[in-house]
């Protein structure tokens, strides 16, 4: 049976264009083609799970505009539930201005719109999704009394929770300590812990501030070096490496980690293999432009972990 997942989080859309290098503040760059994609941390983390085969219900909240429309086509298309996405009359959905070098690092800029209508009441109202999921994914791209309410919700009904930090902010320890797994990059887990995280030993010492705060596990994703995993209960700490790949566009890479780490541990891998796997879907992603339009399917992450694997 697939296993559910109920992501609660950000709908955008991504309006790209790609640059030789990305502008520094007062300098105007002539850039390449100009794209759009659907985008957004929640909806990118929704749609991951979905292809790596979760069963997903997505909460979130989008405008009454063409871009919210559109992106719940999309939503249905990959098999998510729809059912808690509110559409806010008068508002404009989620944007985010996205700049992508010829090295495949990225600029963005996100105005919340709808997203940041998305209230504790509107979660209270969709209890029956996280009464039945495995896990619930959540990130920080929806006010932070919502998330708060969310994890409450979960701690309330026994549902375990994965905080992806992202974009990076402070956190309250009342949100903290309803955390199971905690997936910051080195970025986020500075922002949270004060600790610089720039290798295995840093990563330790931010991982042991985390767990002070009350969570579990700690798996801070760290580039090309790989992942982090500090593990209380069963003692585990150690670099999970990566795969090494040319990175056409970096975007979302982070978030098709988390889905399919969702999904990967809802169906009862160890957290090491789940890391694998969340890894193999990853470097999939950043082969490709875009955010939704370069998350893999279960079957093509199986098969690029199967050759890796030889
Ligand atoms: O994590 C990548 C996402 O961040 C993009 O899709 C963009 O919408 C921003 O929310």
């Amino acid at each position: 049976m697939m296993k559910k997942i109920v992501v609660v989080g950000s709908s955008n859309t991504d309006l790209i264009i790609k640059v030789p290098e990305i502008p520094r503040p007062g300098e105007t760059l002539l850039g390449g083609e100009f794209m759009t994609f659907p985008g957004g941390k929640g909806a990118n983390q929704a749609v991951a799970a979905a292809r790596a085969g979760g069963d997903v219900v997505f909460i979130a909240s989008v405008g009454d505009d063409s871009y919210g429309a559109e992106a719940i086509k999309g939503y249905r298309l990959d098999n998510i539930n729809t059912e808690n996405i509110k559409v806010c009359k008068g508002v404009p959905s989620g944007i985010a201005m996205i700049t992508i070098s010829e090295r495949g690092e990225n600029a963005i800029t996100v105005a919340s719109g709808a997203n940041a209508e998305l209230t504790p009441a509107d979660l209270e109202e969709a209890e029956e999704p996280f009464l039945e999921a495995d896990f619930m994914l959540i990130q920080l791209e929806t006010p932070l009394e919502t998330v708060q309410k969310a994890v409450e919700l979960c701690t309330e009904l026994d549902t375990r929770v994965i905080l992806n930090p992202a974009p990076a902010a402070d956190l309250p320890d009342e949100i903290l300590e309803k955390v199971s797994i905690i997936t910051p990059n080195e970025t986020e887990a500075e922002r949270l812990t004060g600790i610089s995280v720039t290798d295995e030993l840093t990563a330790a010492e931010a991982a042991d501030a985390l767990h002070k705060r009350g969570i579990e596990t700690v798996i801070i994703t760290m580039g090309a070096m790989g992942a982090f995993l500090s593990d209380r209960t069963t003692g585990t700490r150690k670099m999970v490496p990566g795969f090494s790949v040319e990175a056409v566009d970096t975007t979302a890479a982070g978030d098709v980690f988390n889905g399919q780490l969702a999904v990967s541990l809802a169906e009862g891998r160890q957290l090491e293999r789940a890391i694998v796997e969340a890894h193999g879907a990853a470097a999939l992603s950043v082969q490709k432009l875009g955010a939704q339009s370069s998350i893999p399917r279960r079957e093509e992450t199986s098969n690029y972990l199967e050759e890796q694997s030889k």
